[in-house]
């Protein structure tokens, strides 16, 4: 069975085939010329238009992006933090909030007490809304657990969720998030230790930060990735620097992951290293972070991508056209260098660029159309720009009054 994607305005197209990521200082080879897209069973087949094709899907006007690829979010969690906002504009710090027992702490109350079906029926919602905004693979972490067997259930949860969700889903066991009651992060990390051999997940994460694990811990996180053949990615240099690039290049790192506070020294290192930087200007920008060195990563020739950071506390937002639109404006990137961050080098940091991330033949027919050109997607900030979504070639989400595209 084929289908035609035909007549675009735009497809966005990789300089080279089976490329697993792209440096940042390459992202100006991307092209956006005008094309059609022919998919056979689930599976791009050509970039081509095929006269036969059964379907046809009229991409007049639009812009055709490779699906995207949320690679940082911390699905599932239960309810939200809203007053947590309040208090953190009006002047309370982040850290304080935490100190207070509120932060993570009470996200994982709230998890304890949600049932599976609650907390199903919340993560549900939004990898539909995610749908809708263009997201066709999204990583989910546990983390607040904040005990073993919490964190076991938030994993299982996941595992849930990806077979619900429309979506191809990731999972990540981030079992050093904070320090639970009760005990130190060196007596907690001897509980991750205990837990690694019984955890379901691609990758471990820890979160670094003077209120949480440091970067002794994370070394020893980095260890049990090893140990375990699991990626090894790290919360780190979030609120204040704590050097611990160095750390996670030595453990082969698949990402480090919001880097506000990067050193200036520790750029050049990860930007010649193949971890990527994973940006997070939703998390900055609502946090009233610095913003991530990412002009001089880019520069440098870092494999960067960007991620919604989508939980409760430093960042509700499932949106990734808005957070392309932040990264534009707040960290002076092209188009083309946002579009690159949340394709192919996010798909790498879920270890999934082999067949996610960029429309090339072979790989699967996970796309979406824009009801414009790309770069209205960071111009018209804030808005919706997503008309019509592929996954393997099947319409999965079309948005009211762009039915006509199929004919219909
Ligand atoms: O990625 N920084 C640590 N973890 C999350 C925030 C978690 C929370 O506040 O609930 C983050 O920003
Ligand atoms: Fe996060």
């Amino acid at each position: 069975m084929s289908l035609c994607v035909r007549g675009a305005a735009q497809v966005l197209r990789l300089p080279a085939a089976g490329l697993p990521y792209l440096r940042h200082d390459r992202a100006g080879e991307l092209s956006l010329d005008p094309g059609s897209v022919t998919v056979v069973d689930g599976l791009i087949a050509a970039l081509d238009d095929d006269p036969d094709a059964g379907l046809v899907v009229d991409a007049s006007g639009c812009a055709v992006l490779p699906g995207l690829v949320d690679c940082h979010t911390h699905l599932p969690f239960a309810g939200w933090r809203a007053q947590e906002y309040e208090l953190k504009v009006t002047g309370v710090p982040y850290e304080e909030i935490a100190l207070r027992g509120g932060g993570i702490a009470s996200s994982a109350r709230a998890f304890a007490l949600a049932t599976d079906a609650e907390v199903l029926e919340q993560a549900g919602r939004l990898a539909l809304e995610m749908l809708a905004h263009g997201t066709t693979a999204f990583e989910c972490k546990s983390g607040y657990g904040l005990d073993p067997e919490q964190e076991l259930r938030a994993l299982r949860l996941a595992g849930e969720l990806g077979e619900r969700a429309v979506q191809r889903t990731a999972r990540t066991a981030l079992l050093a998030h904070a320090v639970p009651d009760g005990y130190t992060a060196d007596g907690w990390m001897e509980e991750v230790e205990r837990l690694v051999p019984e955890v379901e997940a691609q990758a471990l994460d820890i979160y670094v930060e003077t209120v949480a694990f440091s970067v002794a811990h994370l070394a020893r996180m980095g260890d049990l990735a090893a140990r375990h053949g699991m990626a090894l990615r790290a919360h780190v240099e979030q609120f204040s620097t704590s050097r611990s690039v160095g750390v996670a290049l030595e453990h082969g790192a698949r990402s480090l992951d919001h880097l506000a506070c990067l050193h200036p020294d520790d750029i050049g290192p990860l930007a010649r290293s193949e971890c990527a930087a994973v940006l997070l200007p939703g998390a900055e920008l609502l946090g009233a972070e610095r913003a991530a060195p990412a002009r001089a990563l880019a520069n440098a020739g870092a494999i960067c991508a960007l991620a919604t950071d989508l939980n409760p506390g430093t960042s509700p937002v499932l949106s990734l056209p808005l957070v392309v639109g932040i990264a534009v404006r707040r960290y002076g990137w092209s188009v083309r260098e946002a579009l690159l961050a949340v394709t192919l080098n996010a798909a790498w940091v879920i270890g999934r660029s082999g067949d996610l991330g960029s429309i090339e033949p072979g790989k699967r027919a996970d796309l979406v159309l824009l009801d414009g050109p790309a770069e209205h997607v960071p111009y018209r900030f804030g808005r919706n720009p997503v008309a019509l979504v592929l996954m393997g070639g099947r319409p999965v989400y079309v948005r009211p009054g762009e039915e006509w595209r199929l004919g219909r």
